[in-house]
């Protein structure tokens, strides 16, 4: 039985795992070597704790009952009473009346195990959802498909299915890159359903099982997930939130103790710290890459949003690397709705990646490349008004942070659409929790976390209308108060992490 059909997802409730589910989970613990001493109730307790702690038994999962586990374990009630209190008394669960037995990643590093992020579930017109970095529509955005239904009748003869994307929009995009200064001919662009497919793509070659792939710490989450999802075993390379540097020994002797020979970087305002590689730490990054080997997969979903008048940053990372593939996305440049993004791959390598794109899907819509070339036609335009939006946003956000949370400390990105925040004390999973309270929904640090941790950060996503922003450092304010003043019960982590997920 596969994991989908083991879920269950009742309006609102926490997810819920059978009882063979649960069974399956924790077997090779109970069972494996050197695992048969102590009492059953232990030895139940440590594998449903190795479960939870290494992301098998997510935050906020309801427990099978104590009596439903019994069969499939092969142990008595007595027993499963006794582990599940063991689990309770140590934290790793809690019980809630009406609800069971439910996991909970206990304290520091507080929340995240899944390093997934999809849509928040709570709406209403007072509620800031700063899960997501990602802007509305851009204006223009009809027009843009009114035009792409007038060129549409040229294609209804044809099947629809271009794998490697419509002509039109691979020369525009191959066209841009050759413009930044990366040369590419329209044959060495795979367009993709959004920049994440475009990673999973990338997987397919350059990943194997178990294999070791370097990312930065933090990270976006969903890459991460897609990169573990082809097997990888993630290796987190810090880089410094508040300098926003990039640590090149650092990166070196990682690459050196765990044998990594593929990377996923974000070197254009990363995600979630807004950081921007300088033109001497590609060249320097680049170096170290080349000399251990290493495939790059360089994620440049932000690369359009430079928000201080600066020129798109330095060139491309590709450029000193000729083995990396980059990934692109009119996401964040237009709009996530498109679900349009792009690999660009070495010449050499064109066919391989080809072929791992046929494992995923056959192609893009046409209409939404369609669009897509419409909107790259006034590009100029649209861009200057996503900056200006953002550009606003930001300093209304970073405005109200520092008269409301003076000891909240943030470099001030020049680029992207997120602050990272350090607080003065761990609390991010609790901070998010609260939140609620006040109307914002919010991803804690841990999220952004490849390998734990960062409790002690926040992403605050300025891309909402700034009108939308001005209130949330207040609301911050008041829920940073529940925190500091212990008013958050533990009780509450489950329902104010993990129900929500968030996508970008
Ligand atoms: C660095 C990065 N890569 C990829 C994505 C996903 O982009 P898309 O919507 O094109 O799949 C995001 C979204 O936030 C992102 O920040």
């Amino acid at each position: 039985m596969d994991d989908q059909s083991t879920f269950r997802h009742a309006g609102g409730m926490p997810l819920a795992l059978t009882a063979s589910r649960v069974a399956s989970l924790v077997g090779q613990h109970l069972e494996g070597p050197g695992r048969g001493e102590g009492p059953a109730y232990a030895r139940l307790a440590d594998a449903l704790r190795q479960a939870i702690v290494d992301g098998r038994l997510p935050q906020g999962t309801r427990l099978p009952s104590e009596r439903d586990l019994t069969g499939p374990v092969g142990l008595s009630r007595t027993t499963v009473t006794r582990a599940y209190a063991e689990l309770r008394d140590q934290g790793y669960v809690v019980t809630r009346r009406g609800s069971g037995s439910l996991v909970r990643v206990p304290d520091v590093p507080g929340g995240r195990v899944d390093h997934l992020l999809a849509p928040s579930s709570l709406d209403g017109a007072d509620v800031a959802d700063l899960t997501c970095t990602a802007q509305g529509a851009p204006p223009g955005l009809t027009e843009a498909f009114e035009r792409a239904m007038a060129d549409l009748p040229a294609y209804l003869p044809g099947t629809g299915y271009y794998p490697g994307g419509l002509p039109a929009l691979r020369e525009r995009i191959a066209a841009r890159f050759t413009r930044r200064g990366l040369p590419t001919d329209p044959e060495q662009v795979l367009v993709t359903a959004g920049a994440l497919a475009a990673v999973a793509t990338a997987c397919g070659p350059l990943v194997r099982r178990r294999a070791p792939v370097l990312v930065e710490s933090p990270t976006y989450p969903n890459a991460v997930a897609a990169l573990q999802g082809a097997g990888a075993r993630v290796v987190p390379h810090p880089i410094d939130h508040l300098t926003h540097d990039w640590d090149v020994p650092g990166l070196a002797a990682a690459l050196r103790a765990s044998g990594a020979r593929t990377a996923y970087l974000i070197p254009d305002f990363h995600n979630p710290t807004g950081a921007l590689m300088s033109d001497e730490q590609r060249v320097q990054v680049a170096r170290v890459l080349r000399a251990h080997d290493v495939v790059a997969v360089v994620d440049e979903s932000l690369v359009d949003l430079p928000l201080d008048g600066q020129e798109v940053p330095a060139a491309p990372l590709g450029r000193h690397l000729p083995t990396a593939v980059t990934v692109g996305s009119a996401s964040k440049t237009f709009w996530g709705g498109l679900r349009i993004g792009w690999l660009r791959v070495p010449r050499s390598r064109v066919e391989e990646f080809a072929s791992s794109r046929l494992r995923l899907d056959l192609g893009a819509p046409v209409v939404e490349q369609l669009v897509l070339c419409h909107l790259l036609d006034r590009y100029d335009e649209i861009v200057a008004e996503r900056r200006a939006s953002l550009r606003a946003g930001r300093d209304v956000l970073l405005e109200g942070l520092s008269v409301q949370l003076p000891d909240w400390r943030v470099r001030v990105p020049t680029g992207g659409m997120a602050l990272w925040c350090a607080l003065p004390r761990p609390g991010s999973t609790r901070l998010a929790v609260a939140a609620r309270r006040h109307g914002v929904v919010l991803a804690p640090g841990p999220t952004f976390a490849p390998a734990g941790g960062m409790d002690g950060w926040v992403r605050l996503p300025y891309s909402l209308p700034a009108a939308q922003l001005a209130g949330v450092a207040g609301r911050l304010a008041a829920a940073w108060d529940d925190v500091v003043r212990g008013r958050v019960r533990l009780e509450d982590l489950g329902r104010g992490v993990s129900g929500d997920r968030i996508i970008a």
